[in-house]
């Protein structure tokens, strides 16, 4: 079972092909020498026309073709893949999202060392979760992802949902100037407050992309937001559409794809009925102080399918294990920002030379061989609330590695009881989640804006046997 069609905007078509690496162990691949793995995931730097008709250099990207892949894998098989790095610095890939073993997470000396230039990387691992997900480098992070590296990753249910087209949604700015080049990837002064923000959104390496849908059709949008920075407040316009998961995890109730705030790192799956006549359009917007601005659209096309939201099957719950609350011991996290004098993060997976921010008043010292102590140790198989307290007037998206957690409360508003492995933390909210400690290894734990977390707001969390 290969699940719906993955779609292809109008100007992919043109430039000549979609860009799937569709890999499904024993699937069946032709001609494979015993030892092959499922996929391989080049590393390069690239030239690409983000703005039509303008090529911006020395972007980096995944695969051969520009855009980075849509890596499709299935829940419960198991997947490899090659990391092959062709730049001339040193990289490492991390799965975004993924519950797999600490070897393979990809955290610079965490869990491995760097993939050094001109050397390859084999992971493997077995999902265990289905849902939208993604990847993107851990070394010199700021830089690499800025350059284009970010990709989705989707885990498809062991079950088909019964959608008729699937569209992934790579969404996330370039910050380039009026001649289609990169600028500064990023500001002190910005970095210091809420991070520095892109100037051209895209949507899969694209501006505005119209993606021809079935009329009357069931869609799954995954919007996965793989910027550095922004935080935004996203919509679907038009048709009949509702939220299904958030962070790759089914929400109980489905709600209205409408007003959606998504922060740096977080996903949300999206059921559309597109409309049924013909040359008709959706739009997924996002909010700004400015204004809608308009990322993507998707038109109907041929006779309606008539299909109906309601003949979805409701996603099945992922495999995660409800926290035992009684008996969790409370772990206390600060965020905020460094103690005066800190000195600049230094590590070969780069340094921004400043240092901001700082998790529990500490400064991460950056990736070295000899990483600093964890922030806590927690025993596998038992349960814990992690108490997060921003002190910052600024908004974090707080991201564990490898164990996926639960919203109990915030002092400053209601909290759905959602699972995820990335929470947007508001300025100066305390949120406690929950989590069981059920994956044993040194999880990393930092913000998802680039800029935080590489001038100090990262560190990890230790879970022993
Ligand atoms: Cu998506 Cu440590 O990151
Ligand atoms: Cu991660
Ligand atoms: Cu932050």
């Amino acid at each position: 079972m290969r699940g719906p069609k993955t779609a292809v905007s109008r100007r992919e078509v043109l430039l000549g092909g979609s860009a799937t690496l569709a890999a499904f162990a024993g699937g069946g691949a032709i001609g494979l020498a015993a030892n092959a793995a499922d996929a391989t995931l080049p590393i390069s730097s690239l030239d690409h026309p983000i703005l039509p008709g303008t090529v911006t250099k020395n972007m980096m990207g995944f695969g051969s073709s520009g855009t980075p892949p849509i890596l499709r894998l299935k829940q419960g098989t198991p997947f490899t893949i090659d990391v092959v790095n062709r730049l001339d610095e040193a990289s490492i890939v991390h799965w975004h999202g993924l519950r797999i073993a600490n070897g393979m997470d990809g955290v610079p000396y965490l869990t491995q060392n760097p993939i050094e230039p001109g050397e390859r990387f084999r992971y493997s691992f077995t999902p265990p979760d289905a849902g939208t997900f993604w990847y993107h480098p851990h070394c010199n992070t700021l830089e690499q992802m800025a350059r284009g590296l970010t990709g989705v990753m989707v885990v498809d249910e062991a079950e088909d949902p019964g959608f008729d087209l699937d569209i992934p949604l790579n969404i996330r700015d370039f910050r380039l100037g009026g001649d289609g080049q990169f600028t500064s990837f990023f500001k002190p002064r910005l970095a210091a407050r809420g991070g520095t923000l892109g100037t051209v959104s895209t949507v899969n390496w694209q501006t505005e992309p119209v993606y021809d849908v079935p009329a009357g059709g069931l869609l799954r949008l995954r919007l996965a937001i793989t910027d550095p920075t922004r935080v935004g407040t996203y919509s679907v316009n038009g048709g009949e559409a509702k939220v299904i998961a958030l962070d790759s995890n089914p929400l109980p109730q489905t709600s209205p794809a409408t007003d959606i705030v998504l922060a740096p790192g977080q996903r949300a799956d999206v059921a559309l009925r597109a409309s049924d006549r013909e040359g008709e359009i959706v739009t997924l917007t996002r909010r700004s102080p400015k204004g809608e601005k308009v990322l993507a659209s998707f038109r109907a096309t041929g006779q309606s399918l008539r299909r109906s939201l309601a003949e979805l099957k409701p996603l099945t719950p992922n495999p995660v294990v409800e926290p035992d609350l009684t008996n969790a011991e409370v772990l206390e996290f600060v965020f905020g920002w460094t103690p005066e004098g800190a000195p600049p993060i230094q590590s070969i997976c780069g340094t921004l030379d400043y240092t901001f921010w700082s998790i529990n008043r500490k400064a991460w010292e950056g990736d070295t061989p000899d990483p600093v102590a964890p922030l806590a140790t927690m025993r596998l198989g038992r349960s814990y609330i992690l108490r997060l307290r921003n002190e910052s007037p600024n908004a974090h998206p707080i991201h564990l590695h490898g164990l996926t957690f639960k919203l109990l409360k915030s002092n400053k508003r209601p909290l759905p009881p959602l699972y995820t492995d990335t929470a947007l933390l508001l300025k100066e909210e305390t949120m406690d989640v929950a989590v069981v400690a059920d994956n044993p290894g040194d999880w990393a734990f930092h913000c998802h804006v680039i800029e935080h977390q590489k001038t100090g707001l990262t560190g990890y969390i230790r879970v022993a046997a």
